[in-house]
């Protein structure tokens, strides 16, 4: 792994976009990997401050909310719409488990056939969460697990339901991709930013085990770690 230690979040946000825009520019006929959440706010953020052109046709998501509607403000899809492809002027495909081609029982499979066709990804966006959590691959998940149908637990649950106007109608269910799919990328750029985040990093990378799913991606060849953290 190479770490990347940064002074805070939006110092670690232009570092994450500009080692975003090297590698996905470096492979421009490889799609990339997207992620969704505060921090990947940021950089996409800074993603429209640098102009950024993708050369890129292909994007897949991480994960989404199984069953949301694609035009619910919550849904990953339509964050994915406004904070990347409309942001940039990008017209290229956004690949979505569970969502659009992929809504459907077939889905998640037909996902990892079209990864498979498209890629390997130049670069895959990743954040943690702080139960440990790598997309929805939730504390216990499978190291060999592809794209999938999970429960969310608990903890991310109360974490994301403040995303939604009534917590209540967060949903339970997820479509992610497997660790075993996440790994598949070239490069995986790995963006942990804040104190919340410090337990779940240090042990993540200090005692890796079944209960911390970023231990399945700690040998990757290509992990590039950028933190204001220390572990
Ligand atoms: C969600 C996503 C994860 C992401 C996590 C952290 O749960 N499914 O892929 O890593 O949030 O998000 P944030 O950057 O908002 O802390």
């Amino acid at each position: 792994m190479i770490a990347h230690h940064v002074k805070n979040a939006v110092e670690g946000q232009m570092l994450a976009a500009t080692l975003f825009m090297q590698a996905s520019n470096a492979k421009p006929d490889k799609p990339v990997g997207l992620a969704t959440g505060g921090t990947m706010d940021g950089v996409y953020q800074q993603l429209v401050a640098n102009s950024f052109k993708p050369g890129f046709k292909h994007a897949f998501a991480l994960d989404e909310y199984d069953g949301i509607s694609p035009g619910s403000k919550n849904s990953y899809l339509h964050e994915l719409t406004e904070k990347f492809s409309k942001a940039l002027d990008w017209s290229g495909q956004l690949h979505v488990p569970g969502q659009g081609l992929y809504a459907h029982e077939a889905g998640n499979q037909e996902f990892e056939e079209a990864l498979a066709d498209l890629g390997p990804l130049s670069v895959q966006l990743l954040g943690i969460g702080t139960n440990g959590h790598i997309a929805f691959n939730e504390p216990g998940s499978d190291f060999a697990s592809r794209t999938r149908r999970v429960e969310l637990h608990q903890e991310t649950v109360s974490a994301n339901s403040i995303y939604f106007d009534d917590p209540q109608s967060m949903p339970t269910h997820a479509n992610t991709q497997g660790l075993a799919t996440i790994a598949q990328a070239d490069m995986l750029l790995l963006v942990v930013l804040g104190e919340h985040k410090q337990a779940a990093l240090t042990k993540s990378i200090r005692h890796p085990d079944q209960s911390t799913p970023l231990a399945a991606l700690l040998e990757h060849p290509k992990l590039v770690l950028v933190t204001d953290q220390e572990f």
